[in-house]
């Protein structure tokens, strides 16, 4: 069974208390389970959150040599981490899907979420839906 890698970058471990207002009042925990719930028999979910940039990378690394399909919200490394890109490329290049959700729609918030280092080498780029985004994603990966 295929297993898709769900890589969340810094502050997500916070989800539930952070903004409630911006990100919602369900917690990561709670993500993983609709995921795993929406997949079901079709895809194995392995969710992880790190606020550590070298992990998110060595994790690419390891979604490239497994070929394991990634849905990526990078978070505030979204608009500024050139070596997350990079890895993210190595991904998408390799043929392998790599999906970009955001919670929240960047483009309506501060001028600086507005850039994406990530979106020129994602395979496709969900936005705005809240824990939507990342169902919507799973849907795309599993009908790709
Ligand atoms: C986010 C949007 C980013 O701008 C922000 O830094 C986050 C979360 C989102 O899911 O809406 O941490 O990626």
């Amino acid at each position: 069974m295929t297993t898709v890698l769900v890589l969340n970058g810094p502050n997500l471990g916070r989800l539930g208390s952070r903004e409630p207002d911006v990100y919602g009042a369900q917690d990561i925990d709670a993500l993983r389970a609709i995921l795993e719930s929406d997949a079901g028999a079709s895809a194995t979910i392995d969710l992880r959150q790190t606020d550590d940039e070298g992990e998110l990378i060595r994790w690419l690394h390891s979604a490239v040599d497994a070929a394991s399909p990634v849905i990526l919200n990078p978070a505030a490394f979204t608009h500024y981490s050139y070596g997350l890109r990079d890895a993210a490329a190595l991904v998408t290049k390799a043929g392998v899907p790599l999906i970009e959700v955001h919670i929240s729609n960047p483009h309506a918030r501060e001028e600086f979420r507005h850039t994406s280092v990530i979106s020129g080498i994602a395979t496709g780029v969900i936005a705005g839906f809240g824990f939507d985004s990342y169902r919507l994603a799973l849907r795309a990966i599993i009908g790709l």
